[in-house]
């Protein structure tokens, strides 16, 4: 029994929920699935190292499933078809796993739409449209993991989430956009390394929303960061840095503060924002052009001159009923 086995031994003695472990010994073809039929509640099921080929569902709640402690990662789930893996209930934790998705179409490797996921050191792939699909929840946090070589993004976080989805401490390269935030999305995405998708680092657009603390954004295909269609984004302490095309683009009614980066391009604008954004811009080391087309000091002032107009009418009015 190693260390880890022994603290979750220790974890399950000690908690109030009688959980246990299942150790699968040998990696036969839909064991995990298998096993998430037998488990309750607050179970954990441990993996041998191992080529495991299965595609589950996860409907129970606090359920952990894990390779060990291995730093470089012996266990590795994989799937054909369908998402390989999709927690559909709460608190379930995924870490120490190589976890791939290899039939394409649109799938994710992992599909989180339940709250209360965590991911931790694993490593993750697909020939699907992404490695992570997070939709229309809440409480997921995914933290150093490498996601690469995912199709259309490396996270996709979208259909209403709630405010505490957290990105942090991953590697993110080798896909179109490292990560997308859409449709009423939220996220905090800190301290990630982003470098090498073929479009953009961060693509925030539709509604949508995200702090952007402290990543560095490097040698993606075109731009870093863009921002668009009345979407919000925090962006600070990050390094953006060599992306092909802009560092920061805001466009069609795009909304940034830009804080503390480091921020250099050679080839376009290091910050552009189109004509109905807006982009506050504080203390930052800036190599490169910024480019503001911005006309929304002319919006704010619109509403101004038609309420100083309607105030005159009204103020006229008056006047004229007092004199008769
Ligand atoms: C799952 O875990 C949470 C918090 O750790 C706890 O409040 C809840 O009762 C657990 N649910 C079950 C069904 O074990
Ligand atoms: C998200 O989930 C909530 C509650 O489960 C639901 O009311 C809402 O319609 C969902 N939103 C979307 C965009 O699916
Ligand atoms: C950007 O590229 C230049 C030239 O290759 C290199 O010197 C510099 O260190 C790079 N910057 C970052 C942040 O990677
Ligand atoms: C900018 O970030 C650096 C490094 O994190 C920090 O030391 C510095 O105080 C920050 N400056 C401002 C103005 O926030
Ligand atoms: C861009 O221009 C708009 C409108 O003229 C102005 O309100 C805004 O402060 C400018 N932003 C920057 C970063 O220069």
């Amino acid at each position: 029994m190693n260390l880890f086995q022994f603290f979750l031994l220790f974890v399950c003695i000690f908690s109030l929920h009688s959980c246990r472990v299942h150790k699968i010994k040998s990696a036969e073809t839909g064991i995990i699935s298998r096993t998430l039929q037998k488990v309750k509640p607050g179970d954990t099921i441990l993996l041998s190292p191992g080529i495991y080929e299965d595609s589950f569902v996860i409907t129970k709640p606090n359920i952990t499933i894990t390779g060990g402690t291995s730093t470089n990662l012996e266990v590795h789930i994989f799937s054909r078809v369908e998402p390989t893996i999709m927690i559909a209930s709460e608190n379930v934790v995924l870490d120490h796993l190589l976890i791939s998705q290899l039939g394409g179409g649109t799938v994710f490797t992992v599909y989180i739409v339940g709250s209360g996921a965590e991911i931790n050191t694993c490593d993750l792939s697909s020939n699907g449209i992404a490695c992570v699909g997070i939709r229309n929840t809440s409480k997921v946090r995914l933290h150093s993991n490498r996601i690469h070589d995912c199709g259309q993004a490396g996270i996709k976080i979208f259909e209403q989430t709630g405010n505490d989805i957290l990105i942090e401490g991953n590697e993110i390269t080798k896909s179109k956009h490292g990560l997308v935030v859409r449709e009423k999305g939220k996220a905090t995405i800190r301290q990630n390394l982003i470098v090498r998708n073929t479009e953009s680092g961060i693509f925030v657009h539709t509604f949508s929303s995200a702090v952007i603390d402290g990543n560095v954004i490097i040698e993606n295909g075109k731009n870093g960061v863009v921002v668009s269609a009345s979407s919000k984004c925090k962006i600070k302490k990050n390094v953006i840095s060599n992306n092909t095309n802009i560092g920061i683009y805001v466009y069609d009614n795009g909304h940034v503060k830009i804080k503390n980066n480091t921020i250099e391009t050679s080839i376009q604008d290091a910050i552009s924002i189109s004509k109905n954004s807006f982009c506050h811009l504080g203390k930052n080391q800036i190599k490169g052009v910024v480019t503001n087309y911005s006309n929304w000091g002319n919006r704010l002032k619109i509403p101004i001159i038609v309420t100083l107009i309607v105030l005159c009418i009204s103020f006229f009015w008056v006047f004229y009923f007092f004199i008769n």
